[in-house]
């Protein structure tokens, strides 16, 4: 391990190592761990810092740069995001978090709020980040090295978790009294904030005034989640949304590198169950949870893609980047779909209800003691993707469904293929022994007319990305 303290340095070499870092748009520290990387490569990048001749000793420690993590911050093709982490017990989840952004290949430099240091400390975030953690806006050293301004820039994005109605309300009023609010008001970066407070605090008008009028602000948001809070015997809104639902959010927030195959093209996707109402209070329903579907909508907008998401009621967060059209019954899904066309493909990923009563209660229906309970007279929803695959006008080039089988997995989707008159089909079992309804991870098969693709199983963010990376392919070849 090697040790560079910059504060040792004589003024010469330091100013010129500042000029150096700022012309590149570094911190100082960084700046150092490039010349370092750069030196070790046998680069000439090191020339304009050499050791002033005045200067014989080596530096002393202060930055450690440890040798088998290369410095993530440091490379420059290497996405880079800043956490500030808010005082509140989420905090714990976001040293996951931070693990769960490493995995992805995103580098991540945090800031503890005073608050949070009652919860984790700095030293945890340091040691998965495997970077300094920054907790004080008037620290000489920091500020001297780095300071709040360049924190505030020197990064794709910035992403508050948890963000508490604290940290909400000071973001809201242009507050900038500690280092988290400097630098949230000193950047030009987005920011995606993942709020978590008890229920009550998250429904006060406060709140959500502040919560509007960051989202006027541009401020991208995920969660609360529904739950169990950490005081006993609370639920409702208010959970942090999990590290990987946030890590989603980031990788949708930060695109592909800049790569955004899909600009310029419309896509419209549906997702989660549909609703369908037996009376004011009951209703039929499946078990999709939407995240699939969501998973394919964010992909397809960090991608570049304009997005329609028609969205049965759900209990995920809303995928940044799209426009998110909520309904409850697979009518109003139909209608939904129908109004967001023309478009350049559709992929069809809810689980929507194939049969609703065909005449629901307008109250609610009563148990009549010694008679038998009503029957329920159903009927045939509209099956939205043939009817769509099936267009004469208007029909998206590119027609993607879904199969939920329990057996016979592949032969169902070929078959399902031809009924419904669509290009691709997404197959999946989902008999309750996969988890996959539900679940984190998806085992797909890929059905086209050209034949059966088996995808290993992976995340459903993953088979989001891979998804949509077949669309872009298939629309570019088209064009
Ligand atoms: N689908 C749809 N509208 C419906 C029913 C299904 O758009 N009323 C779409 C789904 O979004 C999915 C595909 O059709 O993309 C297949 O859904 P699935 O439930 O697997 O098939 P079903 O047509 O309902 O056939 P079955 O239930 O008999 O397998």
């Amino acid at each position: 391990m090697a040790s560079i303290t910059i504060r040792q340095l004589d003024e010469g070499l330091k100013q010129q190592l500042r000029l150096r870092a700022a012309s590149h748009g570094r911190s100082m520290e960084d700046e150092v761990r490039t010349i370092l990387r750069a030196a070790a490569a046998g680069s000439a990048e090191v020339a304009p810092v050499r050791p002033s001749p005045r200067r014989s000793e080596p530096a002393a420690v202060e930055i450690a740069v440890p040798s088998p993590t290369p410095n993530l911050a440091a490379s420059t093709a290497m996405r880079r995001i800043l956490l500030i982490i808010g005082g509140g017990i989420a905090a714990y989840k976001s040293l996951d978090l931070i693990r769960r952004l490493r995995e992805r290949h995103i580098a991540v430099r945090c800031i503890l709020t005073a608050a949070a240091q009652e919860f984790i400390t700095p030293l945890a975030a340091g040691a998965l980040s495997g970077e300094r953690v920054f907790t004080n806006l008037f620290d000489t050293t920091s500020e001297l090295d780095v300071g709040h301004i360049r924190l505030a820039r020197d990064t794709d994005a910035v992403v508050v978790a948890p963000a508490t109605a604290d940290l909400m309300a000071k973001m809201a009023g242009g507050h900038a009294d500690d280092l988290a609010s400097a630098v949230l008001l000193a950047t030009h970066r987005p920011i995606l904030i993942a709020p978590a407070m008890n229920p009550v605090m998250w429904a006060r008008g406060a709140t959500q005034r502040n919560l509007a009028r960051l989202l006027d602000d541009g401020v991208h948001t995920i969660g609360p989640n529904a739950g169990e809070m950490a005081e006993q015997g609370e639920a409702g809104i208010g959970r942090m949304a999990e590290p990987l639902e946030i890590a989603a959010a980031v990788e949708a927030l930060l695109g592909d590198g800049g790569e955004r195959p899909l600009a310029g093209k419309r896509i419209i996707v549906t997702s989660g169950p549909t609703h369908e109402p037996i009376d004011p209070v009951r209703y039929i329903a499946n078990r999709s949870s939407g995240r699939q579907g969501h998973a394919i909508a964010a992909a397809a907008a960090a991608a570049g893609a304009e997005v329609t998401l028609v969205s049965g009621p759900v209990n995920i967060p809303d995928p940044p980047g799209a426009r998110i059209v909520k309904v409850e019954t697979a009518r109003a899904m139909f209608e939904a779909v129908e109004a967001a066309l023309p478009a350049d493909c559709a992929v069809f990923a809810a689980a929507v209800a194939d049969w609703r009563v065909a005449a629901p209660g307008h109250e609610k229906i009563k148990k009549q003691k010694g008679k038998a309970p009503p029957p329920l007279a159903l009927v045939e929803n509209p099956d939205i993707l043939s009817t769509i695959a099936h267009r004469k006008a208007q029909r998206p080039p590119l027609v993607i469904g879904f199969a939920a089988e329990t057996e016979n997995v592949i032969p169902n989707a070929k078959a399902k293929l031809a009924r419904k008159g669509c290009d691709w089909i997404v197959a999946n079992d989902v008999s309750p022994e996969t988890g996959i309804m539900g679940g984190e991870t998806n085992s797909v098969h890929l059905v086209t007319e050209n034949g059966v693709e088996s995808w290993p199983r992976q995340s459903k963010d993953e088979v989001a990305r891979a998804l949509v990376s077949r669309i872009a392919t298939a629309l570019a070849a088209g064009d």
